[in-house]
């Protein structure tokens, strides 16, 4: 059976525990893809020392490992900023494509969260969830997320940073992040985890039949 859930939405909207979630009820795989364009992001500025080579950036991004995709610090704000910064480079995004898409369609269902799957990666996607919040709210939430590892870092700065990477993604030429023009939205703003999941479980459940 070929099932794809394709989630798109802004940072910290909840699309990572959203899919995590739908993963383990209906038993499918799952990609988070800007794990992918953090990896690149993290290697290119390793390798440029903050000067980003597309051409190196692509090549990085052809080659990655399973202990590239699980550093640890993937999850920075600095890595974040970097992946939205080679996520805007055609090269990058070209060398990631196929392996995306292939996971889409593979065998027993598979569900992807990113900025452009259900426009670009998996327009054929069975359902697409677009999932949104507040610029404020996300921001505590990743905020909280961080600040074990960051004690310093306030709300505020985490929401500049956020701004400032949806800004870019929103407005790059080629895939920005955008719902696509039949996905569903779905606003976490007023909802806790548990509901926003119960939404998306039952949307899907809808679909599946
Ligand atoms: O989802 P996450 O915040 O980890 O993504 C990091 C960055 O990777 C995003 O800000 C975006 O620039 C990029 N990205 C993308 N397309 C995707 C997934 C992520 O451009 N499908």
């Amino acid at each position: 059976m070929k099932f794809t859930v394709a989630i798109d939405g802004p940072a910290a909207a909840g699309k990572g525990t959203i899919s995590r979630a739908v993963a383990e009820k209906f038993g499918f795989a799952y990609l988070d893809t800007g794990s992918l364009y953090r990896a690149v992001g993290v290697k290119a500025l390793e390798i440029g020392r903050g000067v980003i080579d597309p051409v190196v950036a692509a090549r990085v991004a052809g080659n990655l490992s399973d202990t590239d995709l699980n550093r640890d610090d993937l999850r920075t704000g600095m890595a974040g900023q970097a992946a939205s910064k080679v996520a805007a480079m055609p090269p990058v995004r070209e060398a990631l494509l196929e392996f995306q898409k292939d996971y889409a369609r593979r065998e027993g269902g598979a569900i992807l969260d990113g900025r452009d799957i259900g426009t670009v990666i998996c327009p054929e996607a069975e359902v697409k969830i677009y999932v949104t919040a507040s610029d404020e709210v996300r921001a505590e939430r990743r905020q909280k997320e961080l600040v074990p590892d960051k004690p310093d870092l306030t709300v505020g700065q985490v929401l500049i940073d956020l701004r400032a990477r949806d800004a870019r993604d929103a407005a790059r030429d080629v895939a920005p992040m955008k719902p696509a023009q039949d996905a569903l939205l779905l606003d976490t703003t007023k909802l806790s985890i548990d509901a926003a999941v119960a939404e998306a479980l039952a949307l899907i459940q809808k679909r599946i039949g």
